[in-house]
């Protein structure tokens, strides 16, 4: 199973995002994580599609776009054009989620499903056959820099057993050095961090240690 970073753009310096993103780039982060957040799903702002399409013209890794919004089916097209490459929608959202991801393949994206620490994997269940990535939170969605729930571990365990050894299972929350073997060991291999990369004093270097571990 192939172990793939995503740094969360959330965490980086905001008066220079375009060195940012291609520090990580260079040091061999495979996608580049952009938390959306709408101030309804979850209580916090932060970015749209303006700040993708800019970055779009100067990076080639993968735009894996986390969308906590309440109604994703009416921007999923808007991210798509912006240059996400995988759209991921909250299970908590007030879309038709089975919709909205036949919706995020039609526009030719990968589309990925997310779900709370407390929310069940029966909820995801049935979109299984719709999704190219599962996502677990490992906090509660919202806000970067809070602390890693070990709790949701047996769901992900649970999730990799269902899901078979080459499904992209995501975890995003509270990942550091110190705790990633955790989650991996229970069956991630798509890995966010956002304090622990673009938080450290030396982003490039923070990817490279953590894909010395991989
Ligand atoms: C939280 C976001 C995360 C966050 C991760 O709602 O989905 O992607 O940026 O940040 P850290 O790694 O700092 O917990
Ligand atoms: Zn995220």
């Amino acid at each position: 199973m192939s172990i793939k970073l995503a740094p969360s753009l959330l965490a980086a310096d905001f008066s220079k995002l375009g060195e940012e993103v291609s520090a990580i780039e260079k040091a061999g982060a495979e996608y580049l994580h952009l938390d959306v957040m709408d101030g309804h799903l979850v209580p916090n702002l932060s970015f749209g599609t303006t700040v993708l399409a800019g970055l779009r013209k100067h990076s080639n890794m993968v735009f894996d776009t986390h969308l906590m919004i309440s109604e994703p089916h009416k921007y999923v097209e808007s991210f798509a054009k912006a240059g996400a490459d995988i759209i991921t929608i909250h299970v908590e959202c007030d879309s038709n989620i089975g919709e909205t991801l036949d919706q995020i393949h039609a526009l030719g994206k990968k589309a990925g499903l997310a779900l709370n620490p407390d929310a069940d994997l029966s909820r995801a269940v049935p979109y299984f056959d719709k999704i190219d990535m599962l996502l677990l939170m490992t906090v509660y969605a919202g806000f970067g820099g809070q602390s890693y729930i070990s709790d949701v571990e047996p769901k992900i365990r649970e999730a990799r057993k269902l899901l078979g050894p080459d499904f992209d299972i995501q975890v995003d929350g509270g990942i550091y050095l110190t705790n990633v073997e955790s989650p991996i060991a229970a069956g991630a291999n798509v890995i966010v961090a956002g304090s622990a990369v673009f938080g450290s004093e030396d982003p490039a270097q923070a990817v490279r240690d953590f894909k010395a571990k991989f």
